[in-house]
């Protein structure tokens, strides 16, 4: 969707407010630009001929002094109370959208440069409208009444004010293809720093471990630099613009009074006429000129809204089918189908599977084993649909998993990863997000499966222990038991565990186990692991290597086998007695 579509979209829902609004603002306008001008000429006029002034002037004077302020005010308080529905409906909208994004999508993305993308759309969206409404609206209902009460002056300074106008706003409006060049470049080194400050700040640790503060520095003080230039260009032609707007004012002012002069010296004017014309230009000449910087700004919101759209509101890459269903898992037989996956998408070369077939049958337990970078991971990503496959088809009981919703495809699956990542809420609301349905006892009973139970009853507040941005304030092993609390819960057909007991002890992996091997017992589950000791007890092992499935056999089948599984496993028996 456009930028312009969805602020569009946005502002329609307000468009009676937004119609009340404008049109006190027309009635302050005509009231400063047309009625307060015409009322002080006529009481000049009759004061200069006859030395008394009639109360009826008197009284429309006062008038228009208290309309012109009610009138704004009034205008000023409607769009005060719609603005912050109007933030609360854009906030709404794209929250929804990003959560439909894909996986690589996130992956892409630096997720504070996407907050302030969020947070650009939410105020300069709303400022946009109120420029629009308080400033252009209101120059342009203001330029309209002051042409017609000049004309009761004489043609020619109604004339004139057109032709100024017009050149007035020429000005800006002919800078606008460089302004918004400039503007695009400053806002995407502006994103740009706030994205590397965030990626710097949750990386501290390694800076500190590598002493890295230098080599960031030096990053940093060059997008800094560049972020200089981006705003002195900027500026420095702005305010060229400036001074070719003060000076097309200053000739204007100035023509308008020896105007004055030559038509009152024949009695084309009156002494009245000089109080309207100078009066509106007075006036006038502010307006117009914060209108003309308003328009700067103007462009400069957009654009910065349309750039941050264009992000938030991309089209989603993965997408449910239009006739998509719900998926059925009744056994959990997972079958890959001649499938051609690359994680490059613009380049097909460098794929990672080559027509991969391979069927893991209902209730299953498989192990998947090999060196880091073999495809493990992405081999599971692919049943979660993560990323879509190029070539091939992947079925769960015999239903394309491009073919169902990917809500009911990721609800059948259990999935707990390497790295879990936490809410920054309570313990207890991150294990229940496996099933928000679940009672405290069961979230409980879950918690002493994964046995971090004790762990929790230790903290003061227990459950209601708020885990740190990213549950940095667990261990790893700790995140981990909170994961297969929180898979436990849900208790799907289909598990995934990648490397999801690797930052434990072998001691508390081995209690784990036990529970998690009870629970697993009836659902296909697909189990990673390094330390293939764990992993005995599997069905079956495929082994891979470099996208390949390259051994396929149970823990006895490959032990005897000359292959990759063997020197893994001599290897690590090495290890293992040389560390007793
Ligand atoms: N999101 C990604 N984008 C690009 N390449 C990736 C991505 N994830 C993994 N890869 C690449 O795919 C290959 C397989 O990685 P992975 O499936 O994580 O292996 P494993 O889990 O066996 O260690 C590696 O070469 C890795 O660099
Ligand atoms: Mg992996």
């Amino acid at each position: 969707m456009s930028a312009l579509a969805f602020l569009g979209m946005i502002y329609k829902r307000y468009w009676g407010r937004i119609l009340i609004s404008s049109a006190l603002q027309w009635l302050a306008a005509a009231s400063i630009f047309a009625l307060l001008p015409l009322v002080t000429k006529n009481i000049l006029n009759t004061a200069t001929q006859t030395k008394y002034i009639p109360i009826s002037l008197f009284i429309y004077f006062v008038a228009l002094q208290v309309l012109i302020p009610l009138g704004f005010r009034s205008s000023h308080l409607i769009m005060l109370r719609f603005e912050p529905l109007m933030k609360h409906d854009m906030a709404n909208y794209l929250l929804d959208h990003l959560q439909q994004n894909s996986f690589r999508f996130f992956q892409n993305q630096f997720s504070g440069n996407l907050a302030s993308k969020l947070q650009d759309v939410l105020i300069n969206g709303t400022q946009l409208l109120e420029t629009i409404l308080a400033d252009f609206l209101f120059s342009f209902f203001g330029v309209v009444p002051a042409f017609l009460a000049m004309l009761s002056a004489h043609i020619f300074f109604s004339i004139f004010l057109c032709i100024w106008v017009v050149a007035f706003f020429s000005i800006p409006l002919l800078s606008l293809p460089k302004a918004i060049r400039l503007s695009r470049i400053l806002s995407e080194s502006g994103a740009q720093i706030v994205g590397q400050t965030v990626d710097i700040i949750s990386n501290l640790l390694t800076v500190k471990m590598f002493v890295g503060y230098g080599r960031e520095q030096v990053l940093f003080r060059k997008q800094q630099r560049e972020l200089t230039k981006a705003s002195y260009d900027t500026d420095y032609f702005l305010w060229w613009v400036n001074f070719w707007q003060a000076t097309s004012f200053c000739i204007y002012t100035v023509t308008s009074l020896a105007a004055l002069i030559f038509f009152y010296a024949k009695n084309q004017v009156t002494t009245g006429d000089f109080a309207l014309v100078l009066g509106i230009n007075g006036s006038l000449i502010p307006v117009l000129w914060n209108t003309a910087e308003k328009i700067r700004q103007v462009i400069k919101k957009y654009s910065s809204v349309k750039q941050a759209i264009s992000i938030l509101l991309q089209p989603p890459e993965i997408v449910d089918a239009i006739d998509a269903k719900p998926l059925t898992v009744r056994q959990g037989i997972i079958l890959f189908n001649d499938v051609w996956f690359s994680h490059d998408t613009q380049e097909d070369e460098k794929w990672l599977f080559k027509d991969l077939s391979i069927q893991i049958e209902g209730k299953q337990k498989v192990g998947l084993v090999g060196y880091s970078g073999g495809g493990k991971t992405t081999f599971t990503n692919l049943i979660l649909r993560l990323f879509d496959i190029q070539k091939g088809k992947i079925f769960i009981d015999g239903q394309n998993i491009q073919g169902v919703t990917q809500d009911s495809l990721r609800a059948q699956i259990s999935l707990i990863p390497q790295e879990p990542n936490l809410f920054h809420r309570s313990l207890m609301e991150n294990i229940r997000y496996g099933n928000p349905d679940a009672s405290d006892t069961d979230v409980i009973k879950a918690a002493k499966k994964a046995q971090i139970h004790d762990f929790i009853m230790q903290l003061p507040e227990g459950y209601n222990t708020e885990v740190g941005e990213r549950g940095l304030k667990l261990s790893g092993g700790q995140r981990q038991r909170i994961a297969i609390a929180r898979a436990l819960l849900k208790d799907a057909p289909i598990v995934i565990m990648d490397e999801a007991t690797s930052q434990l002890d072998s001691i508390t992996e081995k209690f784990i186990q036990e529970d998690v091997f009870k629970f697993i017992d009836g659902k296909t589950v697909i189990v990673i692991a390094h330390r293939l000791s764990t992993l005995q007890q599997m069905d079956r092992l495929l082994v891979f290597e470099k996208g390949k499935i390259v051994q396929d056999g149970t823990h006895k089948d490959l032990l005897n086998q000359k292959g990759l599984y063997q020197n893994l496993w001599n290897t690590q028996q090495q290890i293992n007695t040389q560390n007793m």
